[in-house]
């Protein structure tokens, strides 16, 4: 099986390297075309190749396309250290890291479970209970597994990662639209939040802002071949300053989408935290139950660049507390900050 996938991981990595950006370069605003190499100085690198939309299902037809993830090459306290080395990530059962990493990488733990404030929001629920078997290979860190992996609350970020093999059992297709026409994985969510954010978008038009979707659930192999696109053109530890290992993203959650503007502009780009509609999902998202997932400033909480069109699906009561004190989602938990 191992060696399906791997194989399996390396064909879609080299399919989809050769259609995508680099973190200096910008993407094609079509998640349905390759991305287009564009150098930019000053970038506001087009984040996600995101976009990457691969098969989950018979009926849907590959979308072997790159969407640059929030590559912005700004000039900021966060810019990401120059990489040295590429570390493609192969499909397995575990995820680990060689101790050589950096040092700043905290050694594997089993963290406690974050402590509830309000039991009326159910906040405890991203507790990692087991540790991946990828500790039995010394040297290595393993990264802790999320005890509640359909809790609506459950932090998946870099220090916990959703149990092997997990996929929601409630994704439907969403019914907003896209910027891009086909049926494809990308459109899903979970229920929940896929009602929800078909609400969101219709507040939004009531309020004249038009919303477009970017890139919604995606598989652990779909962010696997994704990964380890960013992973060959900008190195490992670039590429996880935008895009999440395989198995931490919130993609796989089905809570999460990338949105942009009704014109196509800014998807899931750096520019787009300029727009109306951005300045729209920071006031109003929470009504409809999201949030921001990765603020402006929190880089070293959240782990991730700032990604304003990355909404994060919590339920209307976290989202509301989380976004009127502008913390984030492992501040309301009251867990501890990532690492980069
Ligand atoms: N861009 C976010 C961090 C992801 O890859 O899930
Ligand atoms: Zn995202």
């Amino acid at each position: 099986m191992h060696k399906f996938f791997s194989l399996a991981a390396l064909l879609l990595a080299a399919s989809l390297l050769s259609g995508c950006g680099t973190q200096e370069q910008e993407t094609t605003h079509d998640s349905n075309k390759a991305p287009q190499v564009k150098t930019e100085s000053n970038a506001d690198q087009k984040e996600n190749r995101d976009s990457v939309g691969l098969e989950d299902t018979k009926s849907e037809t590959s979308d072997n396309n790159v969407k640059q993830e929030d590559m912005n090459t700004k000039k900021t306290a966060e810019e990401p250290a120059k990489s040295t080395e590429s570390k493609p990530v192969v499909i397995s059962s575990t995820i680990s890291k060689k101790t050589e990493e950096p040092k700043d990488v905290k050694p594997p733990a089993v963290k406690e479970q974050p402590k509830a404030k309000s039991p009326e929001v159910n906040k405890p629920v991203s507790t990692p209970v087991q540790k991946s078997s990828a500790h039995k290979e010394a040297g290595e860190k393993a990264i802790p597994i999320v005890g509640q992996p359909t809790a609506i609350t459950v932090m998946v970020n870099k220090e916990n990662k959703l149990p092997d093999g997990y996929v929601p059992g409630d994704l439907v297709y969403t019914t907003i639209p896209f910027i891009f026409q086909e049926k494809l994985e990308k459109k899903k969510m979970r229920k929940e939040a896929s009602d929800a954010v078909s609400r969101l978008f219709t507040g939004a038009k009531a309020d004249g802002i038009e919303l477009l979707g970017v890139s919604a659930y995606r598989s652990y192999v779909t962010q696997t071949a994704l990964f380890n696109a960013y992973v060959q053109k900008d190195g490992y530890e670039k590429a996880r300053t935008y895009s999440a290992v395989p198995g931490t993203s919130e993609h796989q959650t089905g809570l999460s989408i990338d949105v942009t503007g009704g014109n196509g502009a800014c998807p899931a780009e750096s520019c787009f935290g300029n727009t109306k509609e951005a300045k729209w999902l920071e006031a109003n998202a929470s009504k409809y139950g999201f949030i921001i997932r990765y603020p402006n400033g929190k880089t070293s909480i959240t782990g991730y660049k700032y990604e304003p069109w990355h909404l994060r699906y919590v339920g209307a009561a976290a989202a509301k507390e989380i976004m009127s004190r502008k913390i984030t989602l492992e501040e309301y938990l009251d867990a501890v900050p990532v690492s980069h």
